[in-house]
């Protein structure tokens, strides 16, 4: 596969190709989604939770993401990678805002970023795309806002809300932005910014198929943190699309959810689908391995090694 660039992009959301993003943290996941041919890989500021335990996005640190970043980076040759900026960033100031987005470029290897926010960030997506960064504002649901927002709510339920999240897309297009994510917002209203915003391409999450692309947190595919369960694939799959959110203002994940784990299975917003159930697998492993260990079995001859007799005599004497 040759390396994904912008013109790719642009390319597939031309002919409706659906691009697939998912999450990265580390070598081994950045490997994962480049040897299945996934379009994008985002270094996702989840990785705060997912990866290091804070119970929110707001504690990671610029100098963490980027050291994060240059493992993802080392993993992929063709996906087009992009990381968030975090909490504390770039909100300072332009300059500040600029300066530390060079960095992320420079020092973690990425070939864009995401950047949370609305029209306060403008004058900032306008200067990244006048000195060729690529950039995607990410609109809709923010996790960086979850406090104020007092928690992980769907946004654009009300005709003015989705009007806003409508026209903020418009205006991050003309600063420059090459695309926006748009996460927890009515399908509808998605679909309308994917086919009336010319130019921009939409990735998005929870936000139905009408985007031109879809991202989601690997961890969450892969099952890492979900609870052990016997049931196939398909079980699980109706058994996460039966959690419902049900009206305005609801909450993408449960508001008491205190757990360091935005996505655990009991609380996961209706817009994760576990694709796999690794974290099952993972503790069946451990605990093999500890039996193993403490029963003897492991290791056994064929996985150790042994000496020529003479050395061995000569060794005991
Ligand atoms: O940090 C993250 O993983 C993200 C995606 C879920 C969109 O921002
Ligand atoms: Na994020």
């Amino acid at each position: 596969k040759s390396k994904v660039t912008l013109a790719t992009l642009d390319a597939m959301s031309a002919s409706k190709t659906p691009i697939t993003v998912l999450t990265a943290y580390d070598y081994p996941t950045a490997l994962l989604s480049e040897s299945c041919g996934v379009d994008m890989v985002l270094v996702g500021d989840s990785l705060s939770q997912v990866a290091l335990g804070h119970d929110s996005t707001t504690a990671i640190t610029l100098d963490e993401m980027i050291h994060h970043a240059q493992a993802v980076t080392r993993g992929v040759t063709s996906a087009f990678v992009f990381a968030d900026m975090p909490f504390g960033s770039f909100e300072v100031s332009l300059e500040y805002g600029v300066a530390n987005v060079l960095r992320m470029i420079k020092e973690g290897g990425v070939d864009g970023v995401k950047i949370e926010g609305g029209l306060e960030i403008l004058p900032l997506v306008k200067r990244l795309s006048e000195i060729g960064i690529p950039v995607m504002p990410h609109l809709g649901l923010q996790p960086q806002r979850a406090t104020s927002l007092s928690g992980y709510l769907v946004q654009g339920r009300t005709a003015r809300g989705s009007l806003e999240i409508l026209e903020t897309a418009e205006k991050m297009r003309d600063a420059g932005a090459f695309a926006v994510l748009l996460e927890a917002i009515p399908s509808g209203v998605a679909r309308v910014i994917t086919e009336q915003v010319r130019g921009l391409i939409t990735i998005g999450i929870g936000a139905g198929k009408g985007t031109n692309g879809q991202v989601l947190v690997i961890t969450d595919v892969l099952g890492v943190y979900a609870d052990d369960q016997d049931v196939s694939p398909l079980d699980i799959e109706m058994s996460t699309s039966a959690l419902t959110t049900s009206d305005l203002g609801s909450s993408v994940c449960s508001p008491n959810n205190t757990n360091a784990l935005p996505h655990k299975p009991s609380t996961a917003p209706r817009f994760v689908r576990q694709f796999g159930s690794v974290g099952q697998e993972a503790r069946r492993a451990v605990r093999a391995y500890v039996n193993a260990v403490r029963e003897g079995s492991f290791p056994d001859t064929k996985e150790s090694y042994g000496m020529k007799k003479e050395e061995w005599e000569e060794f005991q004497n």
